[in-house]
Order: structure tokens, then sequence, then C-alpha cells
């Protein structure tokens, strides 16, 4: 597959079969985030790689628990109830250094290139954002910190769950037509 056919391809995947995901596929993976293109090359990122499925839940628990404290009748769409990451077997939460400005541009940049080898692979993948609402309660900001190991001064920017997938997504949404000004 080349990168523009992985481009085109991926989708969001919200399924996972049990099957977990070699090493060397998340070597891998590991690497191509690693080598994501960073604002004066601070790689300012760090990755954390849940394989375990107590700790995934327990983070599951933890963003539902952030939401509640701010909205007591909050409810996951259908399918997330108890797992925001859909039973993935790997998710690599992807946090920032808050002393650089540009973190949130590399740690994005840095998910894509997951999800893009991740697709090369024949893995599925998922950017699931809503784990930054943990980061933004101050109940369960400091549980996430040791659940996650995090280093001192980094805060989790977005994470992708990563494994293969149990669904083929139904048609992509069209693209918008005025997104695009051209200057010549
Ligand atoms: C920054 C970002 C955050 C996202 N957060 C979530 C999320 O928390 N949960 C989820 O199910 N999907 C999430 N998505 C996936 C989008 O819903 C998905 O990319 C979009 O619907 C387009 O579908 P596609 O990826 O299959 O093309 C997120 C995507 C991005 C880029």
């Amino acid at each position: 597959m080349n990168t523009i056919e992985a481009i085109l391809s991926r989708r969001s995947i919200r399924a996972y079969s049990k099957k977990a995901v070699e090493r060397d596929k998340l070597d891998k993976l590991i690497e191509c985030a690693k080598f994501t293109p960073s604002a004066r090359n601070m790689q300012s990122w760090h990755f954390t790689v849940i394989e375990n499925e107590d700790v995934r839940l327990e983070y599951s628990r933890l963003i539902l628990r952030a939401f509640r404290s701010e909205d007591p009748s909050f409810v996951p769409k259908a399918g997330c109830e108890a797992d925001f990451f859909y039973g993935a077997p790997v998710v690599i939460v992807v946090s920032g250094d808050k002393n650089d400005s540009w973190s949130t541009v590399n740690c994005a940049l840095a998910a894509q290139n997951l999800t893009l080898a991740a697709t090369d692979m024949d893995l599925g993948s998922l950017i699931v954002g809503m784990v930054r609402k943990v980061g933004e309660v101050y109940t369960t900001v400091e549980a996430e910190k040791r659940l996650l190991k995090l280093p001192d001064n980094y805060r989790v920017c977005v994470a992708v769950a990563v494994g293969y997938a149990a669904e083929t997504p139904k048609e992509r949404a069209a693209r918008a037509s005025d997104t695009v000004t051209v200057i010549k």
C-alpha cells in the first residue's frame, strides 16, 4: 500500500477483534510515531502504550467520571458505554510537553502517523479525543497521571486505539466542497 492509498482508505474503526497486535507491528507503529515531524524538532511528545485490558477499562471509567463530574446525566454514545476505545487491544496515548507551545500540533501529527501506519499494516485504528476531558477536570487529572505513568509536565493530547477491525464502516461522508480557496 502506498501513502496515498493509506490516506484514502483509512477509516475510524469502532469494533475490534480480540486478536492481539503482533509485537513487530507495534514496534513499527511507535517508530512511525517517533519519526513524525515536529516544530523545531522538539519531539515534544510521549507515547503511553496500553496493552492491558484492565488498565484500558479503568482509563475508560476515568473518562466517564470526568464527563459526569461536569454533567451527571452524561451518556456515552452507543457502543462505547463501558469502553471509549471500543475493545481495541492496544491504546496509544499521545501526550505533549506543557512547556512547548507546539506540542498539541506535534501530538496530533503523531496520531495521524499512527493511524496511517496502522492502515498500511492492515490494522484498524481510531483517534479518541474524548480522553482530553480527564485532564480538564481537577478530580481526575491526578488519577490519570498515575494510571498512565505520565512524565511530569506532560498533558494528554489524544489517544489512538489500534487493533484488528471487526467491522466494515459504512460509506464515508462526502467531503465538503467549500473548504478550498485557490489563489492564482
Ligand atoms: C481529533 C479527533 C478526535 C476524535 N475523537 C473521537 C472520539 O473521541 N471518539 C470517536 O468515536 N471518534 C473520534 N474521532 C473520529 C472521528 O469521528 C472520525 O475521524 C470522523 O467521523 C471521520 O470518519 P473517518 O475517520 O472514518 O474518515 C476523532 C477524530 C479526530 C481527528
